[in-house]
């Protein structure tokens, strides 16, 4: 491929998904580009680099940028703040939110969708503490096609056997053929939207828990900060932001503060940022 093409599609990645794609990841752009090169009747991956450079159309644009990213995810991910959200979060939001008996979670970059049918699954657990709440999940991810399986909410074997008991798969999911499908008690709890957490999260409103899991790792400091004061806006009082565990605020926002002894669990900031700067 010519460094041209290269430096062109590392550019449309970056500005479309934040992801920064370094010279030593050609061979990943060769790998995952294959695919939708023999799809278009592309000779290569370099000619498809080619047409995006010279003008291809959105829905091509979108499915290369899409294919460059990572969707690696499983239910229950690294346990803890999923226990967090159960043990600690959820009964203080029934308390302070006992009033309106209304709770909305927010899943940022939800991918395949794992980590909100978790979620779904905690709230179902919760039972009466939650009867006759209104509970919503939105689920977002800026890749229409990962969207889709989320969607469809059918999973391989491998996938309901990674972070799922079998208990709660039993409970969950039905057996179709080689495929699990979510119940549909869980699915109707859950609406997935397409967002890019670069636009904003404008139209979204506001929520009582946000996870923005494993995301952040692919942004630069900037976008980091950016990205952050749009989660600070869109969470309410009282309200608990789960983040993944390479994931900081430090030395990029005082908007949140870690929960002490609780891994990810982030609150909104109690002290005012002029005096968190100058602390
Ligand atoms: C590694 S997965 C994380 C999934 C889940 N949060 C978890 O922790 O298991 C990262 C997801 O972020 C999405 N993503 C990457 N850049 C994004 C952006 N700018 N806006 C929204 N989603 C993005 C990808 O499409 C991918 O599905």
């Amino acid at each position: 491929m010519t460094d041209l093409d290269f430096d062109h599609f590392r550019q449309l990645v970056r500005l479309r998904s934040g992801l920064a794609l370094t010279p030593d990841k050609a061979y990943l752009v060769l790998s995952r580009l294959a695919p939708i090169a023999r799809a278009e009747g592309l000779p290569d991956v370099p000619a498809l680099l080619t047409r995006l450079r010279l003008g291809a159309p959105e829905v091509l644009l979108r499915r290369c940028v899409d294919a460059m990213a990572t969707h690696e995810s499983f239910f229950f991910r690294d346990g803890t703040p999923f226990n967090l959200l159960a043990e600690r979060v959820l009964p203080g939001l029934i308390e302070a939110r006992r009033a309106s008996r209304s709770l909305r979670i927010w899943c940022a970059a939800c991918s395949s969708g794992q980590e909100p049918y978790s979620v779904a699954m905690l709230l179902q657990e919760a039972g009466g503490a939650l009867a006759g709440w209104r509970t919503e999940i939105v689920a977002t991810d800026m890749s229409e096609s990962i969207l889709a399986k989320a969607r469809s909410g059918l999973y391989t074997d491998f996938e309901v056997n990674r972070g799922l008991s079998e208990a709660r798969r039993n409970r969950w999911f039905t057996q179709e053929g080689a495929a699990w499908r979510v119940s549909p008690a869980l699915q109707q709890m859950v609406s997935f939207r397409p967002q890019n957490l670069l636009q904003g999260a404008a139209g979204l409103g506001t929520f009582d828990v946000i996870f923005c899991r494993n995301v952040l790792i692919y942004f630069d400091v900037p976008q980091k900060r950016a990205i952050f004061a749009d989660l600070a806006t869109a969470l309410a009082d009282h309200g608990a932001l789960f983040l993944g565990s390479a994931e900081t605020v430090i030395g990029i926002t005082e908007a949140f503060e870690l929960t002490p002894g609780a891994p990810g669990l982030y609150r909104p900031s109690t002290v005012p940022a002029a005096l968190a700067r100058t602390a």
